[in-house]
């Protein structure tokens, strides 16, 4: 079957730093026809690439980087260290990279983070473009312009913002991805929807079927994702603003991190832990008296049909858990900060929620 050519544009408006994302299947003439214009400008090009998708999809990758200085980086979120970091930067002086050059960073989050971070450091900051390959990449990570890397004291404590000069998003790479990973960004898909945009949200709860790679509906659906984004980028690119802004993007997530430290890294997928983390946002805002006229099941069933957990798989100390909330890095002058919803599509920031309130709702999904 001949793979249909649709492709969708939309600016991520900074000023100076606007970029373009485009959107679709079958982009790699969009990545050739960059490829080629740099050369043409004389730019040095290198590659970053993630293994998994090396070796999960060689014929998405092998064409572009084949004739490019290329390194691949282990799958894993072990590879956002400090390690690979220091390894990233060696290849980069290898290839006499300078301040003209772009990298190309190819997968997931993992890369993202990683290759923004190396883009943002080498020479003072030089230019990169985004190849998101996960759909949690497609509709979060690669927008937005947050790098870094993690120190064995928590994630994402080393970092800069730098934006990408592009995002390309090729919605066909998705169909190598593993469905476990698919459903992982699905659970970002949702709170979109949860904190800004109910009719996103009403769409997913009312599809026929459950969106997949294949899925007529999806480049839409990851075109409207990235579209939020972007907007919320925009007003709040340094997540500056103590109300609303970047802080909304977090819903669920400051339950999902303390999920995934307490577990260990690596027990629960980023958005496994988010999909409780919504869970657990809905009980606190319900407990708060909003989000009046929801449904809980709904939310709950939503989840479920992408296989996402809605409550711990397996049982976590309730004790662990609040004092990894209190290392979070939303924590402001000691008090837990949340985003809760008013009601499905609107969202704001609860400065400061009474600890046994949150105990309640952590034991609602199993932690004792
Ligand atoms: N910078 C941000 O704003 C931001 C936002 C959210 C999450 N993150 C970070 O993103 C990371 C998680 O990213 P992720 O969920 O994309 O995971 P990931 O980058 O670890 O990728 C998941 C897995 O999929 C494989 N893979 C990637 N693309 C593939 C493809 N097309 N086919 C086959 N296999 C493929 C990878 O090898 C890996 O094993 C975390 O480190 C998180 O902190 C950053």
């Amino acid at each position: 079957m001949k793979i249909k050519i649709e492709h969708q544009r939309l600016e991520v408006e900074l000023g100076d730093r606007s970029y373009e994302i485009s959107i679709g299947f079958g982009c790699r003439n969009t990545l050739t026809e960059q490829k080629a214009n740099l050369q043409q400008d004389g730019r040095k090009i290198v590659a970053l690439v993630d293994n998994g998708l090396s070796e999960g999809n060689p014929s998405f990758i092998n064409e572009f980087v084949c004739d490019l200085p290329h390194l691949k980086i282990p799958s894993g979120e072990e590879s956002k260290s400090s390690e690979w970091l220091c390894r990233g930067w060696d290849f980069l002086a290898s290839n006499k990279i300078d301040r003209t050059s772009v990298i190309f960073v190819f997968g997931g989050g993992v890369s993202g983070d990683l290759g923004g971070f190396l883009a943002a450091s080498y020479l003072r900051g030089i230019d990169f473009i985004q190849v998101p390959t996960t759909l949690l990449s497609m509709v979060d990570s690669s927008v937005g312009g947050k790098t870094g890397i993690n120190l064995s004291a928590g994630k994402n404590l080393v970092g800069a913002f730098h934006q990408p000069s592009q995002v390309i998003i090729d919605l066909e790479v998705l169909k190598t991805l593993p469905p476990r990973e698919f459903s992982a960004g699905m659970a970002e898909v949702i709170k979109y929807g949860m904190l800004g945009n109910a009719s996103l949200y009403q769409k997913l709860v009312s599809l026929p079927q459950a969106l997949s790679p294949e899925h007529p509906e999806l480049s839409a659906i990851v075109h409207q994702c990235c579209l939020d984004k972007s907007r919320i980028v925009r007003d709040d690119e340094k997540e500056s603003l103590i109300q609303g802004g970047r802080a909304l993007l977090n819903l669920g997530h400051t339950f999902g991190h303390a999920i995934e430290a307490t577990a260990g890294y690596g027990s629960y997928l980023h958005g496994e832990a988010v999909a409780i983390g919504l869970v657990c946002a809905y009980r606190l805002s319900c407990k708060l008296g909003l989000c009046e006229n929801e449904s809980e099941n709904v939310l709950l069933e939503l989840l479920a049909r992408y296989n996402l957990p809605i409550e711990l798989t397996s049982q976590l100390s309730l004790d662990r858990l609040l004092s990894a909330m209190m290392n979070d890095k939303k924590v402001h002058k000691g008090a837990l900060r949340f985003v809760v919803m008013d009601k499905i599509g609107s969202s704001h920031v609860e400065n400061s929620v009474d600890i046994e309130v949150i105990s309640e709702i952590l034991q609602s999904i199993g932690a004792r």
